[in-house]
């Protein structure tokens, strides 16, 4: 077996997915440059394993570098790509940042692998590019809508360049698997979600509040037309989004795509709503939240949740985790870190 590329690899998502490919007897090296993550993840992931991946620190925005990497390592089998800007609101401020880091580095991946004899390329794409679709549950074939941010932006533009590239390029077969939201941590608590400062996503919000690092969560708004007013989205335990990776690079490598552009909803086809997150939290930690309701947040679509047929019959993958399980995974990983970011 060769070895698979992981670009991100000691970020959130990242690091969870190189434990399901190492628990699956893959190879892994990773690069990251550590813009959104710490070196100790690496710990972790040997923790958990008992294997340390090949890691190497660089920016894939430097493209010589980029090159020389792929020069050196020639027996890639795969590569799962992560590396990427995520932070919604930090993209409307900082456009260009986004479209360097986020399109510049896939280039950059992409020209390489164009190079080699066979290419198997997953790309970390997101339920985002959907905006507020017009049906739910959201099939992938459901519109693509106008992004709400440079940061939906680049997914859109991510899956259009692989997806230009791969009709061009037989030997490359990718597939963008398109996540919803990931949440919790593994069940170790020997690596999780390391936001960075105040964190903007939902769940770390709650479990920062719940150990008094943040004061009170907002609830952004509840009037919303949905049964308790408060937004709704689906919520995927990280563990089981890093098994449908795996799932689909074994795709790619037993060639049984059916064409060498493919996407998947990855998502657990269940919404769940703003309030019943924090019952869920409450229920499973034993503690009250303190939080308030307040006015809605720019931006935010009402409700969100996968059609994930596609990806149970054709992947052979489905979710196994509850939301109970993933706000349990949460809570346990922040009692774990405590303050600590990054
Ligand atoms: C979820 C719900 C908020 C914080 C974003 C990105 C998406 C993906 C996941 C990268 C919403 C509400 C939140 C808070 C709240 N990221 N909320 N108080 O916005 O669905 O998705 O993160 O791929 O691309 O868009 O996730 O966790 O920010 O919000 O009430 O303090 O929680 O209004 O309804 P979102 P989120």
């Amino acid at each position: 077996m060769g070895k698979i590329l992981v670009t991100g690899g000691l970020g959130f998502i990242g690091s969870h997915t190189v434990v399901e490919l190492q628990n699956e007897g893959f190879e892994v090296i990773i690069i990251d440059d550590l813009s959104n993550s710490s070196v100790d993840v690496l710990k972790g992931i040997t923790s958990i394993t008992g294997t340390t991946p090949d890691f190497e620190q660089f920016d894939l925005k430097e493209k010589s570098k980029v090159q020389a990497f792929f020069k050196k390592h020639q027996d890639i089998e795969g590569v799962i790509h992560f590396a990427a800007s995520k932070a919604v609101g930090e993209s409307v401020e900082k456009p260009l940042l986004y479209y360097e880091n986020n399109i510049n580095t896939l280039v950059y991946v992409l020209q390489e692998l164009q190079k080699l004899e066979n290419a198997n390329f997953i790309f970390s794409s997101s339920c985002t590019v959907y905006g507020q679709a017009d049906e739910l549950p959201i099939t992938e074939n459901a519109p693509i809508k106008f992004a709400e941010s440079p940061y939906g932006n680049t997914k859109q533009i991510g899956e259009e360049i692989i997806r230009d590239t791969c009709k061009v390029t037989q030997h490359l077969k990718s597939i963008a698997l398109r996540y919803f939201n990931p949440i919790g941590a593994h069940h170790t608590t020997k690596i999780g979600e390391l936001p960075i400062g105040v964190p903007q996503n939902l769940v770390p919000f709650i479990t920062q509040t719940a150990l008094g690092i943040r004061e009170q969560l907002s609830v952004f708004g509840d009037d919303y037309p949905t049964p308790d007013g408060t937004c709704i989205r689906d919520y995927i335990h990280v563990v089981d989004l890093a098994k449908a990776h795996v799932v689909a690079l074994q795709r790619l490598l037993q060639n049984k795509n059916d064409s060498n552009y493919e996407t998947f909803n990855i998502g657990t086809g269940t919404g769940s709503s703003v309030l019943e997150v924090i019952k869920s939290f409450e229920k499973v930690s034993g503690q009250k939240l303190n939080y308030k309701i307040a006015n809605r947040r720019a931006g935010d679509i009402i409700s969100a949740y996968a059609d994930t047929t596609k990806a149970n019959s054709q992947l052979g993958w489905k979710t196994k985790l509850t939301l109970d399980d993933a706000m349990k995974s949460a809570w346990e990983w922040q009692l774990t870190i405590k303050g600590k970011d990054k």
